[in-house]
């Protein structure tokens, strides 16, 4: 069953509207009548659930469950603790963040807490048990979904004091002794060596570049703080309601949390899909196939944005279809459930702006009117999706200590992952350099990733060739191609994965600035690629950041003949040792000298090498080799602006997505003649989908062969 509803808030009714409360049953009846079967209420509602220190009102939200439930609507309760009430913010102001140039957070709005104040983490513990217990047997309710969105509006990293202590003890445990941290920091080095853990700063405001050791240690100790106060509040709901699952609404390619950790407790994780003006259909799909991958399962999405939002830069409303093309979308990449933000526009608040199904006057709109057709169509479609999920023969790794690498030294300004932090919309100058940042828009500018990922993702969802996005410590024998495209440092245990999957057979392709980072942030003190030297059969002589207009040409004489492919940005120059050279420089002091490199390992291990960044053409370039010879087929041929993705079930079923994202009529031809499951209609071989149209059928293929 595909779970299919909405993020409702029927505490905003109770007193903002003449009607109140009374306008609820109108709501379950709308939403019923939509097709949905499941509601997420509450996580923003502390302040009403907790009037006063240890007063609990849980009568409303018992009333609204109810009433949905009556409805045939199943529930899922938040754990409302992003949003301190204002009682517990009086007595403590201290709980609120405090950002790295020494400000405090004002009190009020959402996520200002500080995960490591202990009197939020108790008040935090004593509401989510409250809640827990109050509606563990409660009929209707299914599931939770833990607080909110961690780390969102900036908040994943707090310098306040109480961060400041736990990160020395965090440190403390990690190295056990201030020499083995020198050692790790490069204390040395401008003479910061630590002899006391009291001397330890947290990485402020800074005259001068901190040491990214020290920098990247910050980053995974916010991290871990927040999966602590998680993990705190998944053990509430697991002891309390254990007939209940537990979700998070993660939030695609946010920078800041590690979300394998986030999301190592999780039964599944859930994301939330919203759209920028600058979005691109590939982008979303990557951040799907990443959802997936945190826990290799699949997932929901928790809020699925059905108008315009209030927090673009522009603010379009979405074509028709999109609500139709979003949601199937989803499903196509794994998501079990789609629950769209928001029911109705709000009145109040500070996201008037933000539209919902019904608008602020409770019209239909169009988002409703096709929820409505899709949740028709769900019911339809239970049977044949049930049990299925994604599968790929492809992986890419996407590794957050590694991204955080980058980000803290990009070496190049084209690289930042992060617009800069004073950036505002009311300074254009940094809008500008804003979107410098973003380019090229592959994926979503919102990914803040490093190009090669974005560039390699692009070219196999151009290809229809579906991608897994996962760990680097995930076990990648499934897989038979496996792009690593930017593990710039490399922990020992992935070290050892990568070369057993080589060992295995796998094909692996390694991207610039692999390798040249340890664990602890340091260079390794072997070339590039460090601990993958060997398994590359190649080292890195040196490496060239290029100014955005000096551009060099590939040549790909060992496998595509005459053919040229620019790059830019990154080009490192290779010393094959071992491998054998795919592609050169053309350009520049350094033509003629190897970019690509790949090593043939006994027993069909393939290693490459790639030096050089480019756009979705280089990789293409590449992997069109690549998969013919691992005899790799996309689901169908690529047909510009159609996007295919697919679900299998263990009986072998495949049931295929056709998702026209062109605002114009695509045509194209199929192997065979298929039923159409939408519509019902028998598609010819010669198909025929209109703007923004969906189309889903049913295959008896086996995984890994073309339509
Ligand atoms: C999400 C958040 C929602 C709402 C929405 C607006 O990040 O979880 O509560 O604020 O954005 O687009």
């Amino acid at each position: 069953m595909i779970y299919f509803g909405c993020d409702y808030y029927p505490e905003q009714w109770s007193q903002w509207l003449e009607e109140g409360e009374a306008r609820w049953a109108e709501d379950a009846r709308l939403m019923a009548a939509a097709g949905f079967n499941v509601v997420r209420l509450a996580e923003f509602a502390w302040g009403l659930l907790e009037p006063a220190p240890d007063q609990f009102d849980f009568a409303w939200l018992e009333r609204a469950v109810d009433l949905l439930h009556d409805h045939g609507l199943q529930v899922v309760l938040a754990t409302p603790t992003p949003t301190p009430p204002p009682w517990l913010l009086d007595a403590h102001p201290d709980i609120t963040q405090v950002t790295a140039d020494g400000r405090r957070l004002g009190p009020g709005t959402r996520r200002e807490a500080c995960a490591n104040h202990p009197v939020y983490r108790e008040r935090s513990r004593i509401i989510s048990q409250a809640l827990a217990a109050h509606f563990a047997t409660r009929p209707g309710v299914i599931g939770w979904q833990t607080d909110n969105e961690f780390g969102c509006h900036d908040t994943g990293r707090c310098y306040c004091e109480h961060c400041q202590a736990g990160f020395r003890t965090w440190l403390a445990e990690r190295y056990g002794d201030l020499d083995a941290l020198n050692e790790a920091w490069g204390g040395a080095f401008w003479g910061e060596t630590y002899r006391t853990w009291l001397q330890i700063p947290l990485p402020t405001h800074s005259a001068a570049q901190r040491s990214p050791s020290h920098l990247l240690d910050f980053y995974r100790f916010s991290s871990d703080s927040w999966r602590d106060f998680h993990a705190m509040e998944i053990d509430i709901l697991r002891r309390t309601c254990p007939d209940h699952f537990v979700t998070h609404n993660l939030m695609g390619f946010f920078p800041q949390l590690n979300y394998y950790d986030l999301a190592a407790e999780l039964d599944f994780v859930s994301w939330d899909n919203y759209h920028y003006h600058g979005a691109t259909p590939a982008g979303v799909a990557a951040a799907h196939d990443h959802m997936w991958g945190v826990k290799e399962r699949n997932f929901w999405v928790m809020e699925q944005q059905v108008g315009q939002v209030n927090w673009s830069a522009y603010n379009p409303v979405p074509p028709p279809d999109f609500v139709r093309l979003k949601s199937y979308q989803a499903i196509g990449h794994g998501a079990d459930g789609v629950v769209y933000f928001r029911w109705r526009q709000a009145l109040g608040g500070s996201e008037q702006y933000h539209s919902g199904l019904l608008n602020q006057a409770g019209r239909e709109t169009m988002g409703y009117r096709e929820a409505c057709s899709i949740g028709q169509e769900l019911a339809r479609l239970a049977s044949v999706l049930e049990g299925t999920e994604p599968r790929a023969q492809v992986a890419i790794l996407l590794d957050y200590d590694s991204r955080w690498a980058l980000q803290l030294q990009p070496h190049n300004s084209r690289l930042r992952h992060d617009p800069p932090a004073d950036y505002s919309l009311e300074n254009p100058a940094l809008e500008v350099d804003r979107d410098a940042f973003h380019e090229p828009r592959y994926l979503t500018g919102r990914a803040y990733l490093a190009w090669p990922f974005s560039a390699a993702y692009t070219a196999f969802w151009e290809r229809n060739v579906p991608v897994a996005v996962v760990a680097p410590e995930s076990d990648l024998s499934r897989y038979k191609l496996v792009c690593a495209p930017f593990l710039n440092l490399l922990r020992p245990a992935v070290v050892e994965n990568l070369k057993r999957y080589v060992a295995g057979g796998g094909t692996l392709v390694l991207g610039p600035r692999t390798g040249f980072k340890d664990e602890s942030n340091r260079l390794f003190a072997s070339p590039q690629p460090g601990p993958l030297a060997e398994l590359a059969g190649v080292t890195v002589r040196f490496f060239d950041s290029l100014e955005p207009e000096r551009i060099n040409v590939l040549r790909w004489e060992q496998i595509h003949g005459a053919r040229r492919t620019e790059i830019g940005l990154w080009a490192e120059v290779l010393d094959p040792v071992g491998a054998e050279v795919i592609a050169t420089y053309t350009q520049d002091w350094y033509a003629g000298e190897a970019a690509i490199t790949a090593r043939r390992h006994e027993g069909g291990g393939h290693a490459l090498y790639v030096g050089a960044m480019g756009g979705p053409t280089l990789y293409a370039n590449l992997f069109d080799w690549l998969l013919r010879d691992l005899d790799v087929h996309p689901l169908i041929p690529s047909m510009p602006g159609v996007e295919v993705c697919a679900r299998y079930g263990e009986d072998g079923r495949r049931v295929i997505f056709l998702l026209n994202h062109t605002g114009q009529v695509q045509r194209f031809t199929l192997a065979r003649p298929v039923q159409e499951l939408l519509s019902g209609e028998e598609f010819s071989t010669f198909v025929r989908l209109r703007p923004g149209q969906v189309a889903i059928f049913e295959d008896g293929s086996q995984f890994g062969q073309a339509l």
